[in-house]
């Protein structure tokens, strides 16, 4: 019977605390042990974490977070370590194999120890939706959820006000959360990483409809949104994590002001951030979550590796973790289309 390790790497989600009880449980019902490490790949570098039970991961399911921490310690940077300083790791806890749970870095980190021989079998998560391999990662239905009661309580005040109301969101190469949210939520405008945007288009809409009558406008907008070069100035925040991501946020400020000082129209921003990433998940991605668990701890047991579970359609299936690296997923057009019906 093999020892299973198991973490949480990259930013939290909600359903992680649902994916670890699900693989716990599988596991344990198929007689293997179980070692949390904690902090992601940090605690696998420094062999540290605690024994997983059933009595320590009972009452976690609707829990957000993740009861074993996260961090983006990247073991393939400079002094991390790489393969070995992983293999060490596991040999402290007589660890067998891996399941990480994480997105592209982390996933990135799983494919490469994979090639190293390593056994591992991967989680998909992100609540941007943008893992290529999956139709859905879970945590994403949470941040949808999240936005579309931001937009709907943005509405009530923008109307009572006569204002234009920008609602800035996560989603850092593709606009799936802003482009759901706005749907869900009646958005006047919506802008995603996938279409760089043109401030005189969007001022000029926004006269339109103002001119037809309306009062207010809500604006939805990732934060990975971008204008079209030479059109508005944003000031980048210059810091970037172990994986070399910059750390986004404040489009929302720019639009404030653009907007107002261009059309007259008196304009708040609100920037949702974290309140996304926080909390317990929808009942959808507990379900997904605890099936992606359930798969991964299956996967291990029949010693199939260098997988990853995935959501296709309804089923779900293993493919191999590469399919989730390379170039995000991204909206489809057709789906912005569709959103784009009711801009007016
Ligand atoms: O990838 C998920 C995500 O939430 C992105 O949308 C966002 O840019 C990033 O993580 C924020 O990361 P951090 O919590 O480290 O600021």
């Amino acid at each position: 019977m093999a020892r299973i390790g198991v973490l949480t790497g990259g930013g939290d989600c909600p359903g992680l605390n649902a994916v670890i009880r699900a693989v716990v449980r599988k596991a344990l019902a198929d007689g293997h042990s179980l070692f949390g490490y904690t902090y992601g790949w940090a605690g696998v570098l420094g062999g540290e974490g605690r024994e997983l039970t059933k009595e320590n991961t009972a009452g976690i399911l609707p829990r957000g977070g993740t009861i074993l921490g996260s961090s983006r310690t990247n073991p393939f940077k400079e002094d991390g370590g790489g393969a070995e300083a992983v293999r060490a790791g596991l040999a402290a806890q007589s660890v067998d194999l891996l399941i990480p749970i994480g997105g592209e870095d982390t996933l990135g980190v799983a494919a490469r120890l994979s090639r190293e021989g390593i056994p591992v079998v991967g989680v998909p998560k992100t609540i941007d939706n943008d893992l290529k391999g999956t139709d859905y990662t879970f945590g994403f239905q949470t941040a949808v959820q999240i936005a579309t009661e931001a937009i709907d309580r943005l509405h009530t005040t923008a109307e009572s006000h006569n204002r234009v109301l920008v609602l800035e969101v996560m989603g850092r190469h593709a606009g799936f959360i802003a482009a759901h949210a706005g749907m869900a939520g009646g958005a006047d405008v919506i802008l995603v990483p996938e279409r760089p945007f043109d401030i005189d288009e969007v001022c000029e809409h926004l006269r339109r409809r103002h001119a037809s009558g309306r009062t207010f406008s809500i604006v939805v907008v990732s934060e990975g949104a971008t204008p079209r070069e030479g059109t508005i100035t944003t000031a980048g925040s210059g810091q970037v994590d172990a994986f070399g991501h910059e750390r986004l946020g404040g489009i929302a400020v720019a639009l404030e002001r653009e907007i107002e000082e261009r059309t007259g129209y008196e304009t708040r921003m609100t920037i949702l951030g974290h309140v996304q990433r926080g909390g317990t998940p929808t009942a959808f991605d507990r379900v997904l979550a605890t099936r992606f668990g359930v798969a991964a701890a299956t996967a291990a047991d029949a010693g199939r590796f260098g997988v990853m579970v995935a959501l296709r359609g309804t089923e779900i299936v293993e493919v191999p973790i590469t399919e989730a690296l390379g170039a995000p997923k991204t909206l489809d057009d057709r789906f912005y289309a569709d959103a784009a019906v009711f801009f007016g």
